[in-house]
């Protein structure tokens, strides 16, 4: 294996990277202890191919060299690829010394198979040769033959992604879509795995491999507590409070929120403390869990188009990515709005915002009258 960077963000190194941002006032918010931009840059989309390979090292030294210090993957994006664009352009300029390892925050996840940077010609016998053969899977412990959370599959699946991304430690590791598992599995057995992954995560934190964990969910957090597929966070942090004691590392949570889906604000769908149910923003604040808001822009679809009352509630900036973005970075509750992109052309765009203050809350309201 390559050379590995050491370390993981730290306070104080991301607090001197946010304070080489004068013009970004707004932009750095705390989160799990580490200062982090409020946009952060995600690599889910886009082909498998070696154009878009370069296109994201672009678009992540410019998001590195303009204030964006959060990076989001997963090992299957691109089939690996999003990660290890990562960790080269991590290498690349934390050799030139444009960049210090603490001073970036790291998020990947597991719980996908994922192929090894293309589709190969014979995919099931790929996987039979890689994972089953080798007893890191068994065919049994798959989810609609594609999703796992086992303990050992995790174990392979971290030492995968700090190879790809050249980290030593990473510093957010996510149980990917856990709820893929809930229609097959039922309720009680979804608590012991999600428990039997708590441990894993707990102890790979204790060896110094993650930092904290989390999940990245899609529909588990925003839909009715009937539901299949629902997730609640208080029963998750007591899964992990059993796992890792008080001050257990299950810290952050990965949910989509944008202008059409902004469920983690609007639905009431989550047992608060006091008994009373509550959004699930202020489910993960009374929890001390951050939430990082996933599809922003709704895979793009935001970027333009919006209706003018949006151009009024946030007057002052440039385009309908801007205002999307913004939206989503003012909503209180919300630590990070995760923007996927590939295009440095975007990444400059999209800091636009970052050099704005929020929008102030009754304007935030406004918005929630009119729209709805
Ligand atoms: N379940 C999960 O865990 C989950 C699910 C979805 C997403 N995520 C995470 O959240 C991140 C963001 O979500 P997403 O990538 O699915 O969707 P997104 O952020 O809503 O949209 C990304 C798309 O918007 C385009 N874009 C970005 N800035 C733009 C601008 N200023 N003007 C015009 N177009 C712009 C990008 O184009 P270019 O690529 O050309 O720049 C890309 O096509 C992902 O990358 C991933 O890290 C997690």
């Amino acid at each position: 294996m390559t050379s590995m960077l050491k370390g993981r963000a730290t306070a104080q190194a991301t607090a001197a990277y946010a304070g080489r941002f004068a013009d970004l006032p707004g932009n750095f918010r705390e989160m799990t202890g580490v200062a982090v931009s409020s946009i952060g840059l995600g690599t889910y989309l886009g082909e498998p191919d070696d154009a878009t390979d370069a296109a994201y090292a672009e678009a992540i030294r410019t998001a590195l060299r303009g204030g964006i210090n959060l990076l989001d993957t997963a090992v299957n994006y691109r089939f690996q690829r999003s990660e290890r664009a990562i960790g080269a352009v991590l290498k690349e300029m934390a050799g030139q010394g444009a960049i210090r390892r603490e001073e970036i925050v790291v998020a990947t996840k597991g719980g996908y198979l994922t192929f090894d940077g293309a589709v190969p010609p014979d995919p099931r016998r790929w996987f039979e040769e890689h994972f089953i053969r080798p007893g890191i899977v068994a065919a049994d412990d798959l989810v609609e033959g594609s999703h796992c959370l086992t303990p050992r599959w995790l174990a392979a699946m971290i030492e995968l992604s700090r190879a790809n991304l050249g980290l030593e430690t990473i510093d957010i590791y996510y149980l990917h879509n856990p709820e893929a598992q809930l229609p097959s599995v039922g309720r009680e057995e979804f608590k012991r795995r999600i428990r039997a992954a708590f441990d894993l995560l707990e102890a790979k934190a204790a060896e110094g491999l993650i930092r904290v964990y989390g999940a990245a969910t899609w529909n588990g957090l925003r839909v009715a507590p009937d539901d299949r597929s629902y997730l609640s966070l208080a029963e998750m942090a007591a899964l992990a409070e059993e796992a890792g004691g008080k001050d257990h590392r299950f810290r952050v949570i990965q949910m989509p929120y944008n202008l059409a889906m902004a469920e983690a604000f609007t639905s009431r769908n989550q047992r608060l403390p006091d008994g009373a149910m509550g959004n699930t923003l202020a489910a993960a604040d009374a929890l001390g869990i951050a939430v990082c808001a996933s599809a922003s822009l709704l895979q793009g679809r935001l970027t333009r188009g919006l209706p003018p009352l949006l151009n009024d509630a946030f007057d002052g900036l440039e385009s309908d990515a801007q205002r999307a973005l913004q939206f989503v970075r003012s909503t209180p509750g919300i630590t990070v709005a995760l923007a996927g992109m590939s295009s440095a052309a975007h990444v400059a765009d999209n800091l636009g915002v970052a050099r704005r203050p929020p929008a102030p809350f009754d304007r935030l309201m406004r918005l929630f009258k009119k729209v709805g």
